[in-house]
Parts: C-alpha cells; structure tokens; sequence
C-alpha cells in the first residue's frame, strides 16, 4: 500500500479545525493507504508551556483519532513516534522555532510518504520540505528523499474563530471547538459566535434567520462529537498499548531510513 503521513501537534485538545482539515479528509484514505499519524510533540516545544504535560495530551490526541475512526483496527500500522528527549523549556527559544520547518521536512521524508493532507496554514511548511528535497536530490544525484503529494482538503482547509471569524480556529488561541467538549457547552458557543457576512449556505439553509442558522449548526456538530466521545472513552484505557506497538513499528521504518541515508552520505563508520 502507498504510505500516507500527517502531524499534529499536542499544543492543546483537538478542534473542530482540525478534525475538517486534517481528520476527516483522512477517513475515506484508510483503505487504499497505509495511514501514518505523528503525534508532533517535538513541534510543540517550540512555544515551550511550563507545568503541561504533553504526554497526557498526547494520549487524549490518539485516543481522539482511534474515536474518529473506530473502524481502524489495532494495528502497528497506524502511529505514533514517541520521541523521548523533552527539552527544558528554556533551552528551546527561538533555534527551535525557526528550524521547526525542518524539523517538520525530516518527518516527512523519514517514512517514505507517499501523500500528505493538511489544512491551508501548513502548506507554505510543505512547499519548504519539497525545496528541501530537491536540493538535497540534485546535490546527491540521486532520489534519496522521497517527494510526496501534497493535499489541502477542498472543504474545511480553514475554519475559523468563533469570536473572531477573521482568524483561523486554533487549539492555542481560546477559541475553538473542542472534540471533547459537552454539548451543552457547544451550543452556547455557536450561540454566541459571530458570523461572517458572507452567506454562501446549502439551500436548505437559506430560509433560517442567523440564529436558528447556528442552532442547526451546534445541532449537527452535536451529533457527530456526541458520537466520537462515545468512542473516545472506549479507546482511551487501551493507548498506552498501542502507542508501544505503534512506535515499535514506526521506529524500524525511521531506522532504515536513516541507515540508507547514512550509507549513501559516507556516515556509515563503524556500522556494516
Ligand atoms: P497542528 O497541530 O497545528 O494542526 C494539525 C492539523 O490540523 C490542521 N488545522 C486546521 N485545518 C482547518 N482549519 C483550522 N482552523 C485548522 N487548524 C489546524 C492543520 O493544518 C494540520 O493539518 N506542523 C503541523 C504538525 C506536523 C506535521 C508534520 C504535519 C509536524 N510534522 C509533518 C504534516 C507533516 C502542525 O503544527 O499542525
């Protein structure tokens, strides 16, 4: 099967936002491609967050993905590389988040990826890691780094704030949509959120004033988060032991893949 590779960083719960831009574009893939997901926990010590625990988030992450896709079964084919040196905060500053493209481009090429999908604000991310390859490949002579196609979903590449439609729907930014949050809570936020003045709405919709607009929106949204939550609390005892299937598999990938590139960079010494 072609190999396909996504990240997400465990800055905060999974939105709304990320589930149109990243998760559900993913789904339908399942079948034809080897679905790789990393848990970029590297990636979000870059804006270093004292007393946050990035493994517990990184849990709730996973067990989010297994609930959206319940029909994915508990294979190591499906992700997750721990990497286990954590760095004090005060030791990444801004070296860390200016080479956090390339950190990024490492990632990608690391598994072979055949196809990645992200939302709109990693694109200019992507179009780095291409350069990066094809320089590394001219300089070379040789395809050592593998150029995958990239996608940005037609639907859902950028879903916006609540209480600023201006602003992409962010898991750092207090203004999302959580996977995890109650229905309730969901509602009250749509209630409350501003709309654009844009009104490009399914025909159905066209008869709705604003307010029962975003009532039937916090209705629908419900009925899918009501759903992964369900399956999200299934899935949740049974991480940690994924994960280690998971990371076993994706490090002999990694492993191989460095060894080939070490061979071919003449940084093989010591190793047959
Ligand atoms: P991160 O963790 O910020 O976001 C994860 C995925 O969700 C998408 N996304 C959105 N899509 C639509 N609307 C939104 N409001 C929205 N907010 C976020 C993001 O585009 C992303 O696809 N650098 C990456 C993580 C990463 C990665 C990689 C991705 C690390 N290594 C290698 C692909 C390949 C990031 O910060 O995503």
């Amino acid at each position: 099967k072609p190999r396909f590779f996504t990240g997400l960083q465990p800055t905060g719960t999974l939105t709304l936002g990320n589930y149109c831009g990243a998760i559900q574009p993913i789904l339908a893939l399942q079948e034809d491609y080897e679905v790789i997901i990393m848990i970029a926990d590297l990636h979000a010590l870059t804006v270093p967050k004292k007393d946050f625990d990035y493994s517990q988030k990184s849990q709730e992450i996973v067990a989010l993905l297994y609930a959206c896709a319940p029909f994915v079964t508990i294979s190591e084919l499906n992700n997750m590389i721990q990497y286990k040196e954590k760095k004090k905060e005060q030791e990444t500053g801004n070296l860390a988040l200016l080479a956090y493209p390339v950190l990024q481009a490492a990632d990608i090429f690391l598994y072979d990826s055949d196809l990645i999908i992200v939302g709109q604000d990693q694109k200019q991310h992507l179009e780095l890691a291409t350069d990066i390859a094809q320089k590394f490949n001219n300089f070379y002579e040789k395809e050592l780094l593998k150029i995958p196609e990239f996608t940005i979903p037609n639907l859902g590449a950028k879903i916006m704030g609540l209480k600023d439609p201006t602003k992409k729907m962010s898991k750092s930014e207090n203004d999302y949509i959580g996977l995890l949050e109650a229905s309730e809570v969901v509602k009250e936020k749509f209630k409350k959120a501003k709309t654009d003045k844009i009104r490009e709405v399914e025909k159905e919709m066209n008869k709705l004033n604003y307010s029962q607009f975003k009532e039937k929106v916090a209705e629908i949204v419900n009925e899918k988060l009501t759903l992964i939550q369900k399956n999200y609390n299934i899935y949740l005892p049974k991480i940690s032991e994924i994960l280690k299937k998971n990371n076993e598999y994706l490090k002999s990938l990694a492993e191989k893949k460095i060894t080939i590139i070490k061979r071919e960079l003449k940084l093989n010494y010591g190793k047959s």
